[in-house]
């Protein structure tokens, strides 16, 4: 039977293509015959088969309580309203906690007041003669300022630079070649050289020898370099501020 069923739908299909119209009417109405047969076919199938629910008497026992009073009666366009103005606030209290947060923690590690009013320290150089030296205390170092003679600038400038251990100009190591300003931090060890001494008539450092010339240049000892120049500015005529 299933041979003869393929054969009849084969015909019906070659029909369907037929040009004439009442041919393929008949052949439409065979189809849907057939059809119908087939599903009537898997209807008695399926009623011969047995299912047993696992579920017995649930439908009858389940009470599905109404929800229908706490309905929105105004649509959803009331809650989303209300939902979207929460999402903005929270966001926003977040946002502001977290910027508060990252303030307090950079502020904590920023340096304290004492600190800061001592990372710069202004000097009346008026105060100091010709051919003397001042050590001031500058973060916690010394600072040594020369004021130089003429004898001195010249001493200076005429000296042969370019054969020196840490080979540099005189030039380069002051603003107004009258002021001498370095930090009196020996650079061999860090021992702080004595003023108006050694062989350059400069600054020595007696812990291992070292001798610095009147621009503070290393000519002799262990030292390797010249004594250092912080930064420093001159806001005004007989001002320096160091820092
Ligand atoms: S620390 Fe100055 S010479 Fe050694």
């Amino acid at each position: 039977m299933p041979a003869l069923a393929h054969t009849s739908r084969a015909i019906a299909r070659t029909w369907a293509a037929h040009p004439l119209p009442v041919a393929r009417a008949a052949c439409a109405a065979t189809q849907t015959q057939t059809q119908t047969r087939d599903i009537s076919n898997v209807s008695q199938a399926t009623g011969s088969s047995s299912f047993d629910s696992p579920f017995k008497g649930a439908g009858s026992t389940t009470k599905v309580p109404s929800f229908a009073a706490y309905r929105n009666k105004g649509g959803e366009q009331g809650p989303r309203i209300f939902q979207y103005f929460m999402v903005g606030t929270m966001g926003a209290i977040a946002s502001l906690g977290a910027k508060n947060t990252v303030q307090d923690v950079l502020v904590s590690m920023s340096a304290s007041a004492d600190v800061l009013a001592q990372a710069k320290v202004e000097i009346d150089l008026a105060a100091i003669p010709e051919g003397k030296n001042v050590v001031i205390k500058w973060r916690g170092k010394p600072v040594f300022i020369r004021h130089r003679t003429e004898d001195e600038i010249k001493e200076a400038d005429d000296t042969k630079w370019e054969s020196l251990r840490d080979p540099q100009p005189d030039s380069d190591r002051v603003q107004k070649p009258e002021w001498l300003i370095m930090l009196g931090v020996c650079t061999h060890l860090g021992c702080v050289p004595i003023g108006e001494a050694g062989d350059f008539g400069g600054w020595f450092c007696p812990c291992h020898g070292s001798h610095y010339d009147i621009s503070g240049r290393i000519r002799k000892g262990p030292a390797p370099l010249n004594l250092e120049v912080p930064a420093y500015d001159f806001p005004e005529d007989g001002k320096v501020v160091i820092g």
